[in-house]
């Protein structure tokens, strides 16, 4: 059996990655079909969320429930997790019942302790370093609209976030060019980008991100966990807003993606968000159901090799 965990898109070659993508597609393709596909059928998926979620939650259960199997809800609130138990039992005592664990939490280290000591496949649900399923969904995105996201520049505008660390990762995976357009005191983590040098450049001015790009992407300025920064970041990040004038500078084709939540008027104008001639970003949320679904089925395949 080869145990395999999905805490960062490194988890995976690029090979295996394409793959998860097609098989995305097809997903989606039968699901529009009304075909049923139940090869999940009896086995169970453990959702740990110990920050919120709309879309995370909802493409999990749903796409747990379409592949035949169930998934559980588990709020560190009504668990013994959020009364202290620690994550090395939590772990050995979970993957004892479930088949696969989804997590989302703050400290990757978190997640990381809680996969060596799990018999089955866990899955990073976001955390404060990482947000590696929202990328499968970006890729298939791109991949639908606009084909190989091979050799494309993609413009990465706002906070050196979790999401924006994803994305470092998937242009190495995908073999993009990826420019990071961040404030002074909001850059990635400099390893990361050390590791990702080849395919990742940082600027400071968005527009130098923008011009010529095949696809804009943004995020909130305060991720969940910095709430309290909200005004300060405010601050820093004006002028970081993506919007058509930003968009002005990209190539006529490109495409603009945001993982959603937005915020209106911040990171992102309320007319690009809404302009269906850029923005892809409603198929972008649906794709977190399909590509998920052929994520499950790819590590519960190799489980059982
Ligand atoms: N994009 C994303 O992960 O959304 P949720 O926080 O709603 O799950
Ligand atoms: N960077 C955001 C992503 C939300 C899906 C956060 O961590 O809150």
């Amino acid at each position: 059996m080869a145990l395999r965990h999905f805490l960062t898109l490194r988890d995976i070659s690029s090979a295996e990655l394409k793959a998860i993508v097609d098989s995305a597609i097809a997903l989606k393709k039968s699901l529009r079909e009304s075909e049923i596909i139940e090869p999940l059928k009896n086995k169970v998926l453990g959702m740990i969320f110990e920050k919120s979620s709309t879309r995370t939650r909802v493409s999990f259960e749903a796409g747990m429930t379409q592949l035949g199997g169930a998934a559980l809800f588990l709020s560190p609130k009504d668990t013994q997790l959020g009364r202290g138990e620690p994550i090395e039992d939590s772990a050995r005592v979970l993957s004892r019942m479930v088949d696969m664990i989804m997590i989302r939490t703050f400290e990757h280290e978190k997640i990381e302790r809680f996969a060596q000591f799990s018999s089955v496949p866990v899955i990073n649900a976001l955390t404060d370093s990482f947000h590696p399923c929202q990328l499968l969904a970006d890729i298939q995105t791109y991949v639908e609209y606009r084909g190989s996201p091979k050799g494309k520049r993609v413009a990465w505008i706002g906070d050196g976030n979790n999401m924006c660390h994803s994305y470092m990762n998937a242009a190495s995976l995908c073999d993009f060019e990826l420019v990071v357009a961040c404030p002074d005191g909001y850059s990635p983590d400099m390893e990361l980008l050390k590791r990702n040098k080849q395919n990742v450049t940082l600027v400071r001015d968005p527009k130098d991100a923008a011009r010529d790009a095949d696809w804009l992407v943004t995020d909130v300025w305060a991720s969940m966990g910095q709430e309290d920064e909200q005004k300060a970041r405010e601050a820093s990040f004006a002028g970081y807003q993506v919007n058509h004038d930003l968009m002005s500078l990209a190539k006529p084709e490109a495409i603009f993606m945001h993982c959603l939540p937005a915020h209106r008027g911040e990171e992102v104008s309320a007319e690009l968000i809404e302009d269906t001639k850029y923005s892809v970003v409603w198929d972008e949320a649906e794709n977190r159901l399909h590509a998920q679904k052929a994520l499950m089925l790819f590590l519960a395949r190799e489980a059982a090799n």
